[in-house]
């Protein structure tokens, strides 16, 4: 009981100083138990240490941040589905960066190839509609969301139990939206006025990208849009760079292409600054 109490003021003091520690992690123990006493998961360890050495100054420390990355795929059939070309690369570079300046980070991905990054929480779905749930179940709890997820806007209505049998002639599929996510989160806000989290999304498109950039970012309610012109072969899906416009409450900025990563940390100085200064950020629609 000594040796218990004189641990506890060790552990205080250390943690008055400025010692984080990573409580154990519960599951099967060595000793053939189940409960909290394993070693915690790598990538809690390895991101409670990059919380530690996060800039100091950096308004994203210690904040919730939910970012969305990769494609959706709606299926047909048990063996078909409607995807598209995202590869998650951009979504993972913001996730890493806001992480890297000390956030916590919880990361909704669709399916993907590529590995996600090790945040505090990883939220695999395959669906917009899972997509839907995942991050209405997290919004509340965060500060910032940052969606750069291309999420479908269509799917099947009404998907076959069984492999859809070739037939002669054209076959027609009826497809149905999908939930606006971020739209929704938009309203959510206006209807709480009380703030909530800074939401950014992304705007893909092949023409028109400003006019159309700008009136996603005030139909949707967002703080912050990414334009991104996803016609190009050196930006947009399934490469290593982007090329954006970032837009927001009487501010544009144009980021010439460079690596993804170098893009989602100019994007999260955005986030930043709009923290820094919450009366700029637009009333909402
Ligand atoms: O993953 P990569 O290969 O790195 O490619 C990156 C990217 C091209 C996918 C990314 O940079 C990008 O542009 N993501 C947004 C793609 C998209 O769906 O754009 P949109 O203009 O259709 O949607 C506008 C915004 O609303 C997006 O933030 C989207 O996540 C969101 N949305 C869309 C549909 C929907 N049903 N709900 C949503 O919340």
């Amino acid at each position: 009981m000594l040796a218990h109490d004189a641990v506890q003021r060790n552990l205080q003091t250390l943690a008055a100083r400025g010692v984080e520690f990573v409580d154990p992690g519960e599951g099967y123990l060595a000793c053939g138990w189940i409960g909290k006493g394993r070693l915690a998961e790598p990538p809690e360890i390895v991101s409670a240490a990059l919380r530690m050495l996060a800039p100091a100054d950096s308004p994203l420390r210690g904040r919730r941040v939910l970012v969305t990355a990769g494609p959706t795929y709606e299926d047909i059939d048990p063996v078909r589905y409607i995807g598209n070309r995202s590869s998650g690369r951009m979504g993972f570079a913001l996730a890493a960066e806001a992480r890297r300046r000390g956030a916590r980070v919880t990361l909704v991905a669709g399916p993907t190839r590529l590995e996600p990054p090790a945040v505090d929480e990883v939220v695999r779905v395959r669906s917009a509609a899972d997509m839907h749930a995942a991050v209405l179940a997290a919004a509340d709890s965060v500060d910032v969301v940052i969606m750069a997820a291309a999420v479908a806007d269509y799917a099947p209505a009404d998907p076959a139990a069984q492999k859809v049998a070739k037939q002669a002639g054209p076959l027609m599929l009826t497809l149905e939206r999908t939930p606006d996510i971020l739209g929704e989160l938009g309203q959510a806000r206006v209807r709480r006025a009380s703030g909530g989290p800074i939401l950014v999304g992304f705007a893909a498109e092949t023409a028109d990208l400003i006019p159309r950039a700008r009136e996603k970012r005030i139909r949707k309610g967002l703080d912050l849009i990414v334009a991104n012109d996803v016609s190009r072969d050196d930006a947009g899906f399934d490469v290593g760079t982007n090329a954006v416009t970032l837009i927001g409450e009487g501010r544009q900025r144009d980021v010439p292409v460079q690596s993804k990563e170098r893009v989602a940390s100019i994007v999260l100085d955005e986030v930043e600054d709009l923290m820094r200064t919450p009366a700029a950020a637009p009333t909402r629609v």
